[in-house]
């Protein structure tokens, strides 16, 4: 199976790692449970005959309930898309619809160029999303167009990223038409719960695999602010119970990042198996390689 990346492209996905991932997965998956599942990448890579996909990232899950229904037909939606970036004058390398003044903009700004050419239509773009937040084709544009492909909203939730460096290019019509044959094919269900309700809200039968992606507890990246000891502790003990009632998980993390060592991790692993990881991280803030970053799987399998 080839590497292709969900068209969240979510900061942190697994699609890279999903290669090492899978062979420590169990074969004939029942359901899949991904249980962290924020883009997705998991779950579009593991064979399995159905998916529930959960996050506590709301707006996450609404993307991925929109995106599933309108991909069911990839060219209509993939036209509304383009007529919305022609319409708001954004960039699209798809099918070189590049601004006349590109060359100069490329010379003058060597590393930015499309952030700098996109500015403005990508702010028009954002107050409209701003002043109806329930256009979710906007909402998706913005994904794309914005920083890091990240959603972040500010405390009177409205969306505020500054706009990213990156346009409608291969890769995204790619992702898409890779989700879409995904959502045509397969079983599937969304839900936005914190981990533990999910859990327990199923009734886990034998051959299912319960895949869990939390935020690591000693890397930084904007969702793990959601998370401390405690969560992790909880996720612990969760994963204890589950182990008693004989149900099959795997565990992603990191063991140690930057001198930190995540100990209580360390510890408990010692009960279930553990395998290193190999995995390159791209620092958020610089685009530099991270290889100080030890990732661990846990499993109980
Ligand atoms: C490492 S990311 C998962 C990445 C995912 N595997 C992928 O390939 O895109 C961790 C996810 O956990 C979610 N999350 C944080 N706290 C949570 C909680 N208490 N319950 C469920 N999800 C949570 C975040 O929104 C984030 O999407």
């Amino acid at each position: 199976m080839t590497k292709v990346r969900s068209p969240l492209f979510y900061v942190g996905d697994k699609y890279k790692l999903m290669p090492q991932l899978n062979k420590l997965f169990p074969k004939n998956i029942n359901t899949f449970y991904d249980v962290f599942a924020g883009g997705g990448s998991s779950t579009l890579y593991t064979p399995a005959k159905q998916y529930e996909l959960n996050d506590l990232d709301e707006h996450i899950i609404s993307l991925h309930k929109y995106l599933s229904k309108e991909l069911q037909d990839y060219s209509h939606f993939v036209d509304h898309e383009l007529g919305l970036i022609d319409h708001y004058g954004l960039s699209h390398s798809a099918e070189n619809v590049l601004p006349d003044n590109i060359d100069e903009i490329k010379k003058k700004y060597k590393k930015t160029y499309f952030a700098k050419a996109n500015k403005d239509a990508y702010i028009k773009l954002r107050d409209d999303y701003n002043d109806d937040q329930s256009r979710m084709d906007l909402f998706y544009l913005l994904l794309v167009y914005g920083f890091n492909h990240m959603t972040r909203f500010n405390g009177s939730g409205n969306f505020n990223l500054p706009v990213g460096n990156v346009d409608w290019n291969k890769n995204v019509e790619d992702a898409l038409n890779n989700y879409s044959f995904f959502v045509k094919t397969s079983k599937f269900k969304f839900s936005s719960m914190d981990f533990e309700k999910f859990v327990e809200s199923q009734d886990f039968q034998t051959d299912d695999f319960v895949y869990f992606d939390p935020p690591y507890l000693i890397s930084l990246s904007e969702y793990n602010k959601m998370w401390n000891e405690d969560t992790d502790l909880r996720l612990f003990n969760l994963l204890d119970e589950l182990n008693k009632r004989h149900v099959k998980w795997g565990m992603s993390n990191v063991i140690s990042h930057k001198g930190n060592v995540n100990t209580p991790l360390m510890e408990w692993g010692k009960s279930y198996n553990v395998y290193p990881i190999k995995s390159n991280y791209i620092s958020k803030f610089d685009n530099t390689i991270k290889k100080d970053t030890k990732e661990i799987y846990v499993t109980n399998v």
